[in-house]
């Protein structure tokens, strides 16, 4: 019998995508370039952080966190699926002298949910895409936003999903049990508000990307 659409793979599948060589390649770009333009929105939707607790889910190696803690949140959880990233994360914090104000957890948040306390501002930066239950993720990370709940996921229009077909085509040519999905925007809303957050502003970036911010009244 194939499994539900909804099982998410096991997390070696996740940890053999989002690998070392990743990280390594993330922590260069970040070096070279900064955070890309859909996180920077990200950060300036997010508006007033100051002392505000910070949960990313799925950050890497977690630089959104950062950009939120140089605008002046006090501290920041990052629950992250794939264990490639902790060295590449570890370097990064030692440079920045921020690893007392970060805690870093391997696990896969919906699973690992309940043992996660709320946080003020809980951010997902292309995370909804990589995950098969866009339903049990948002609504697990609403409950977690005492104040907002910050993400940015795929644009949904036939560009983006033959995209996004056509790296599952190549994901299944590899071998590699990791998928990629475009969720219905309507659903990842429908999460967020169930959990009693309204909807902010949404701004689109380039072809590909959506953010939206939900914040608690
Ligand atoms: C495309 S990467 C984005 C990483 C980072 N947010 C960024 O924008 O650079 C998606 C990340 O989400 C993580 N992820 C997906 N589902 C997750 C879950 N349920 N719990 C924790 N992390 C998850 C994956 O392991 C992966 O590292």
């Amino acid at each position: 019998m194939s499994a539900p659409c909804c099982t998410p793979p096991p997390q070696s599948e996740y940890r053999r995508f989002f690998n070392r060589r990743i990280a390594g390649l993330d922590l260069r770009r970040y070096r070279r370039k900064g955070l890309p333009r859909t996180a920077r929105d990200l950060v300036a939707l997010a508006g007033d952080v100051e002392g505000a607790t910070v949960l990313e889910v799925g950050g890497g190696i977690g630089t959104l966190a950062l950009a939120l803690l140089d605008a002046g949140a006090a501290s920041a959880t990052n629950v992250e699926l794939s264990a490639g990233y902790e060295d590449a994360a570890a370097a990064l914090l030692e440079e920045r002298g921020l690893a007392g104000r970060v805690e870093r957890r391997v696990a896969d948040f919906v699973a690992e949910a309940d043992g996660i306390p709320p946080h003020d501002v809980v951010v997902l930066h292309r995370v909804v895409c990589c995950y098969p239950d866009a339903d049990a993720l948002v609504t697990a990370a609403a409950a977690r936003a005492r104040g907002a709940l910050l993400l940015t996921y795929p644009r949904e229009r036939a560009l983006t999903r033959a995209g996004f077909v056509a790296i599952n085509g190549w994901l299944r040519f590899r071998r590699c049990g990791f998928r990629t999905f475009v969720h219905a925007p309507s659903a990842i809303a429908a999460a967020a508000t169930r959990e009693g957050l309204q909807p902010g502003p949404r701004s689109r970036e380039g072809a590909i990307w959506e953010n939206a911010v939900f914040t608690r009244p």
